[in-house]
């Protein structure tokens, strides 16, 4: 794993500047100076936090969250993308997530282990380390509103988008290029061009999404569509949000991504070249956030293989078969 290091830091300016141009309906299109650094409800340990389950809609700020201390960005940022991002219409901060997931009190394991083999945890919100090194275990770690990733964590080996043949501005770890590019071909060929959207994400850019987010929408709306700085599948590098070629248009500013010939051929095929949907519509209680027909997960094409074929959700799969993702 690398750590970002002062040479890599960027000036917090810049690192505005370059998400506005971007947006993303987890990376949102207007920020305060000062949110990144702004305190929020602290996550940390299943009893600090009353909504631990997921399933409560509408906005506010959840009774009895209390504040966490100050992020440590100062110390630690993560360095965001070094190239430029794309353009496009500035996205809609209504994601409309569906309401309602998890029903159920949450019995998810503790820190220290104990539950090895148990069925797959609620959706709690927690701040687990991910058991081994996302490095080098990037395709099994389990990321999740549980499992975190550092602060200071990012891929070694981020790669411009540009290199799969389609468009830049963008960074994926070096081992998506060339199924990404196989995926890109594919597409044209079947009339369905895709385009990437979002792809890595530091954990400095995900504090400031998730922020926005409850600013816009309250706490247990912004823990549906976003996901808190360290638990996002794009600070690995290997989540990409895509979006159709034949438009900017932003993936969930459309009713429904998946139904267009981008999103269908998409969930028909991505699994083909190793690519997975990370949060299916309606599975929001196994997911832990709403549907994201946008959203794919590279995990390789054998695993992908073995994930489409067992019907599961990635989560499911990843929880059930891969014992080292599991907590130690
Ligand atoms: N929108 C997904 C959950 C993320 O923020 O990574
Ligand atoms: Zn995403």
């Amino acid at each position: 794993m690398m750590r970002g290091g002062p040479a890599l830091r960027r000036p917090v300016s810049l690192l505005i500047t370059i998400w506005l141009a971007a947006g993303c309906a987890s990376a949102p299109p207007t920020a305060s100076p000062s949110t990144p650094s702004s305190a929020g409800p602290s996550l940390v340990g299943a009893s600090a936090d009353p909504s631990a389950s997921i399933g409560t809609t509408g906005g506010g700020v959840a009774p009895g969250s209390t504040p966490r201390p100050r992020d440590s960005l100062a110390e630690s940022p993560s360095p965001g993308p070094t190239s430029s991002q794309p353009s496009g219409p500035v996205p809609s901060p209504s994601p409309n997530p569906s309401p309602s997931p998890n029903p159920s009190p949450s019995p998810s394991p503790g820190p220290t282990g104990g539950d090895e083999g148990g069925p797959l945890p609620a959706c709690a919100y927690r701040d687990v380390p991910v058991v081994g090194d996302a490095d080098t275990d990037w395709a099994t770690t389990i990321l999740d509103t549980t499992y975190r990733l550092p602060a200071d964590f990012m891929p070694r080996d981020l790669v411009d988008t540009s290199k799969a043949g389609m468009n830049g501005g963008q960074q994926v770890s070096a081992a998506v290029i060339d199924d990404l590019r196989d995926m890109h071909q594919a597409s044209i060929a079947a009339g369905a061009e895709i385009a990437v959207r979002w792809a890595y994400r530091s954990y400095y850019f995900q504090t400031v999404a998730f922020d926005h987010w409850v600013q816009v929408d309250g706490r247990l709306l912004a823990l549906q569509v976003s996901a808190r700085p360290g638990h996002s599948e794009h600070q690995l590098g290997t989540a990409i949000d895509f979006r159709s070629a034949d438009s900017d248009k932003a993936p969930w500013d459309y009713p429904d991504w998946g139904t267009t010939p981008a999103g269908l051929w998409m969930a028909a095929n991505a699994w083909r070249f190793g690519f997975i949907l990370s949060y299916p519509k309606g599975m929001q209680a196994e997911t832990c956030y709403g549907y994201e027909p946008w959203h794919y997960r590279y995990v390789g094409r054998d695993l992908a293989a073995a994930v489409h074929a067992s019907g599961e959700t990635l989560r499911r799969y990843l929880w059930e078969h891969d014992p080292v993702a599991r907590l130690p």
